[in-house]
């Protein structure tokens, strides 16, 4: 079999998963129209033929973790390396590597170091949320912040969509997200070992704070009919 991961998303979704298309612009002049927040289960990772590498210690936390945030234009283009010349430097965000490493860890194997994933996230999109978010501390910060507070994990918890290897329809997890405040989400999915088709990502927009949670412009429906939600 080639690639078990299919993700399903709206046409223009993978614009933003392709991000090397022409309509990429590299500087900002402007202050971001919004944020996308990509937040990923990790149990789904797990559960694909390619499977996971995860640190022993510190684990991730078993909660929904953060894969990107990235400022975009209502025009659906977006900036990119902003500032070649900008680096990230860990030891300005030492104070937050203890909930980096569990919030936004590295699942692909063979394991790497968080820092990569940490250090190009910086450079492509961090450069380009100036001026919403001033430096590293605040990208970070701010990202750590925004996942905490979708507290998605809970959202779905209390109508009854639990990481206990059940499958949910994909509308009840989608109208649940919204019912908490969140928006209309984008929902990726990709296949299990198995074959089945399973939440790996949900996708949301804050606005041009970087902070409250608005609709996501284009957002479209991904996943089709009932979805799964691996233990993780
Ligand atoms: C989209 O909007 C941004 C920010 O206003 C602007 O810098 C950019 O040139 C626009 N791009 C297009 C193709 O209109």
């Amino acid at each position: 079999m080639e690639k078990t991961v299919k993700i399903m998303l709206s046409a223009f979704i993978m614009l933003l998963v392709h991000a090397s298309l022409p309509s990429t612009i590299s500087s900002a002049d402007n202050p971001p129209d919004f944020f996308y927040v990509y937040l990923k289960w990790p149990g789904s990772q797990c559960a694909t033929k390619e499977g996971c590498c995860l640190k022993k210690t510190p684990k991730p936390a078993r909660d929904f973790i953060i894969t990107g945030f990235q400022p975009y234009y209502f025009n659906g283009t977006w900036p990119e390396n902003c500032d070649p010349a900008s680096h990230l430097d860990v030891s300005k965000i030492s104070h937050l590597r203890t909930r980096l490493e569990a919030h936004w860890p590295s699942l692909t194997c063979p394991g790497s170091n968080p820092e990569k994933l940490w250090s190009d996230a910086w450079k492509k999109y961090g450069t380009c949320s100036k001026p919403t978010l001033k430096n590293q501390q605040e990208y970070f910060r701010q990202a750590l912040a925004v996942r905490k507070s979708a507290n998605l994990l809970k959202i779905l918890g209390d109508a009854g969509i639990r990481p206990d290897g059940s499958s949910y329809p994909r509308d009840t997890i989608s109208d649940t997200i919204i019912g908490g405040g969140l928006h209309f989400p984008g929902l990726a999915c990709s296949t299990d070992k198995d074959g089945n088709s399973q939440l790996d990502q949900v996708i949301l927009c804050t606005g041009s704070d970087a902070k409250t949670f608005t609709e996501c412009p284009g957002n479209g429906f991904g996943c089709d009919g009932d979805v799964k939600f691996p233990h993780f």
